[in-house]
């Protein structure tokens, strides 16, 4: 799959059944489709499409601040067939300009190389791990700074 440019926007209770059909997970899970519903239902969700005349959703990420109140990534998903393309990357930024706020913390399981490698990738920096969470399989903390705040660093 081509993905030429990534257009992102606050997913719509319209857009519920597009992101169930590209998240594997959440085609078996009951629990994931449930945290989809809500996150639409709080504005705390935002969809990437393609640019086709007929856009075709390739991710999604949500943004909410269930992480000791601040703001947080609890997830992200790209569609499977349309991933290394920079959808992931461009979630991530979107989520980014939305957060207010000097940082942006996320979390995945430490046996995730395509999440940690995004991670990287985007800046953000490891700022913990949690263990027992998932047996046998860390789960690793990741903070980045926003931009102003890391420009008065550098200062
Ligand atoms: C993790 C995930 C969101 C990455 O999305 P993506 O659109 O493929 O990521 P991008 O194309 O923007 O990748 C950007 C960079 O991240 C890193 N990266 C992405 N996938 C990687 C992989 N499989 N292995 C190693 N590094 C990877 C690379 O540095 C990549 O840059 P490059 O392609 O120029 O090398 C995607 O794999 C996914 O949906 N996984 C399933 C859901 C999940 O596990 N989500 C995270 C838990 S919250």
């Amino acid at each position: 799959m081509k993905v030429h440019q990534v257009n992102m926007r606050l997913a719509v209770s319209c857009d519920t059944g597009s992101l169930i059909e590209m998240d594997s997970i959440a085609q078996r899970d009951s629990r994931r489709r449930a945290f989809i519903e809500s996150a639409i239902a709080g504005a705390q969700c935002w969809i990437a499409t393609d640019s086709d005349d007929v856009p075709l959703t390739v991710g999604y990420g949500v943004l909410n601040r269930t992480f000791f109140a601040q703001n947080f990534v609890p997830l992200v998903v790209v569609r499977d067939t349309a991933r290394r393309r920079g959808v992931g990357i461009a979630i991530l930024s979107e989520l980014e300009t939305q957060c207010r706020g000097t940082k942006l913390f996320t979390s995945t399981n430490a046996s995730n190389a395509p999440m940690r490698g995004l991670l990287l990738r985007c800046g953000f920096r490891q700022s913990g791990r949690i263990d027992n969470l998932d047996d046998g399989d860390t789960e690793l903390i990741f903070m980045k700074l926003a931009t102003a705040q890391r420009a008065h660093d550098a200062a």
